[in-house]
């Protein structure tokens, strides 16, 4: 922990200024800039293409920087890679654990990439299946494992080499609320060992639980950037009004509501700071069904990005 301890507190571990990813004629990433302050964990979120995976491939010296500053603990990306790696853990958004190796080998081969061996990572190969909750799978093939267990064991490989700084690219995608709340516990442990975290995620409960700042990315641009508690007071009203039902009834309702309104189909979101006078209204439409909960991250990322598919 050596380079940590001479990183100034308040210097930031990852800055970029006018980043920029071009794959031929198409813009990934489009000139983003942002700070990550050391012990916080900061997250992409965006629709599918948005360029998250693209911007922390960069970061990881995996694909170059088109144009732009990108720099990592000071050094800048594209010529200190070799340093950068050694001191980031990674978990890429697909799981590339080697099949024929096993629980303990994929570590420990995985640290020899890294020169490290011997005791030490005998030792810290232990502590930490102990704390992906491994131990007693390290014998298995990563074939034989579930989703969860290989995220975990992905978690355990990018640890070996007690990295300062963990970039996760959606860590939690296709599992189940088990093995999601597993996860969100030892990241919030790391955090709270002094790790840095950068991490994408389609969950917006996620992001809400473990990211101190975020930005919303959109078309390789960010959108938006603040705490999950600032872009909802920023971005949305406190309170949305779900109402379902059919088209008349929905559009005389919109015409009458007062509300910022969002329709999806048969549903009607309805944002408002004062949702009394509606919800009176509701009470006597028994053709409409309602629901009212307070705004939250999805409702902003509905916002800035819109409700289309995307492919
Ligand atoms: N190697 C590549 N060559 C050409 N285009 C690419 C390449 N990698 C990514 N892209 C394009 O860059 C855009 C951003 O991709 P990226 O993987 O960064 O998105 P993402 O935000 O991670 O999306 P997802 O949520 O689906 O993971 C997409 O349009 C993608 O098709
Ligand atoms: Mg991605």
């Amino acid at each position: 922990m050596q380079p940590a301890a001479i990183q100034q507190a308040d210097t930031p571990i990852v800055t970029a200024r006018k980043l920029t990813k071009q794959f031929g004629s198409y813009r990934a990433v489009d000139g983003i800039d942002f700070d990550i302050a050391p012990g916080k964990c900061f997250g992409f979120l965006g629709p599918n293409g948005a360029g998250k995976t693209t911007t922390l491939r960069m970061a990881m010296g995996l694909t170059p920087v088109s144009s732009g500053e990108l720099t990592i603990f000071g050094l800048a990306v594209q010529r200190h890679a070799a340093e950068i790696r050694a001191r980031t853990g990674i978990i890429p958004q697909a799981d590339n654990l080697d099949p024929d190796f096993s629980v303990e080998e994929n570590l420990a081969v995985y640290a020899s990439f890294f020169g490290l061996g011997g005791p030490e990572i005998d030792a810290r190969i232990d502590t930490l299946l102990d704390f992906v909750a491994l131990g007693e799978r390290r014998k298995a093939k990563p074939d034989a494992l579930s989703g969860g267990m290989q995220r975990r064991l992905t978690i355990a490989r990018a640890l070996i080499n007690e990295p300062e700084l963990v970039v996760l690219d959606e860590p939690t995608t296709g599992l189940d609320p088990q093995a999601r709340h597993v996860i969100w516990g030892r990241l919030t442990e790391l955090k709270s060992r002094g790790k840095t975290l950068l991490l994408t995620t389609h969950y917006m409960e996620e992001a809400e639980r473990l990211c101190d700042e975020l930005v919303i990315m959109d078309h390789g641009r960010i959108l938006a950037q603040g705490s999950p508690r600032d872009l909802i007071e920023q971005h949305v009203e406190t309170d949305v009004i779900e109402v379902r039902g059919e088209g008349d009834t929905l559009r005389e309702l919109a015409r009458q509501s007062g509300c910022r309104l969002e329709q999806m189909g048969n549903s009607l979101y309805c944002y408002t700071q004062n949702p009394a006078p509606l919800i009176e209204q509701l009470k006597d439409r028994h053709a409409l069904r309602f629901v009212h909960r307070p705004a939250g991250l999805e409702d902003v990322f509905l916002r800035l990005t819109g409700r289309e598919l995307r492919d």
